[in-house]
């Protein structure tokens, strides 16, 4: 037995040996492969340490906390199931549209949190705001070369990379496009594998439509329940490919670039009131859900707009602006 170790021992010691002087960096290579092996237990890296999808977090948060969003909970759900069951073909594309306070931010936030430890602050997750970083329609060329680098050379150094594009409809036309690459089918791409990456786009486009289809289906009596996905992705696609604003004149979506097109509903009343209570347990005015008076609640319900003016059916800033508004009225005076 010991003689057999050590012969392998020697043996092990002779391949490494000849490695390095036939390949000069083996050395350099193991010694940095032991390094990430240690940091990695304290330091965040691309392995399934720290990365690693969570379904059952994932579907309890969404059921739990987000509100008239069946179609929502139910589509991103499916769609990361499917794009981590073996290898992906392709890099998931998941667009989201609706108006403010629909929860798209939100939702955006609680896949991260179930995918990566570190969440929304894990190096591995991208948020890329239109407004703030390409804000000059002019400086296109150079946005472009950002935008690759940005992408390379994160999905470099770790495929599961995950890119929120905060406001797609404010990016400059022209810009988007320099993304289609790397949602496309290739295995290889100047060495590097994006199939594994994910892409989330947030925009408000094609939510009047969304809404107005809404309004039809609480018009005619039916149940928001009853709304088809299908039917939604219709809508939201038909002015997406018409408009020539930044986000949908894009090649992303002729040339079906996008994995699936995820409607947010506008809110009622009903929903916006869960916010409300889940708002004033965050905000430490209350401890539990029953503690609650409904009174409370519709007064601050009462402080938020709502549509088509004398219904008032609809939120028209969903749960976006609730938080100021329980300050505002819990505040003592
Ligand atoms: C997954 O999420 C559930 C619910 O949030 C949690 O109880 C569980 O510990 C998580 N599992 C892992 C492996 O993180």
């Amino acid at each position: 037995m010991t003689f057999i170790k050590y012969l392998s021992v020697t043996v092990c010691l002779y391949l490494m040996c000849t490695s390095v002087i036939v390949k000069g960096h083996f050395l350099s290579t193991f010694a940095s492969a032991v390094a990430e092996f240690i940091s990695c237990r304290s330091e965040e890296c691309c392995g399934d340490k720290w990365i690693h999808v969570n379904f059952t977090g994932l579907a309890e948060q969404l059921n739990s906390k987000l509100y008239g969003q069946n179609l929502v909970v139910k589509s991103v759900i499916r769609h990361l199931k499917g794009h981590y069951k073996g290898n992906p073909c392709k890099a998931l594309a998941l667009s989201f549209h609706g108006w403010t306070g629909t929860g798209k931010n939100y939702v955006a936030r609680i896949i991260a949190e179930n995918i990566y430890k570190k969440g929304m602050s894990s190096k591995y997750v991208k948020l890329i705001s239109a407004t703030k970083e390409y804000p000059h329609e002019e400086k296109v060329p150079e946005y472009k070369d950002k935008l690759k680098e940005l992408i390379e050379s994160s999905v470099k150094q770790c495929e599961k990379t995950m890119f929120i594009f905060d406001e797609m409809d404010k990016m400059p036309p022209g810009l988007i496009d320099t993304i289609k690459p790397y949602l496309d089918y290739y295995e290889n791409l100047g060495g590097v594998d994006y199939r594994k990456a994910i892409f989330i786009f947030l925009s408000n486009s094609g939510g009047k439509d969304i809404a107005e289809e809404t309004m039809n289906y609480w018009n005619k009596g039916k149940k928001r329940e009853d709304i088809k996905l299908k039917d939604m992705e219709d809508i939201i696609q038909k002015p997406a490919l018409n408009v020539k604003s930044g986000l949908w004149h894009s090649e992303l979506i002729t040339k079906h670039m996008i994995t699936a097109y995820i409607p947010f509903l506008p809110l009622e009343r009903k929903h916006v009131k869960e916010c409300i209570r889940d708002g004033l347990i965050t905000g430490g005015y209350y401890k539990k859900r029953s503690e609650i008076p409904e009174l409370k609640v519709l007064e601050i319900v009462e402080e938020l707009t709502f549509y088509p003016e004398g219904a008032g059916i609809f939120s028209t800033t969903g749960c976006k602006r609730v938080m100021e508004k329980i300050d505002y009225v819990m505040v003592e005076v």
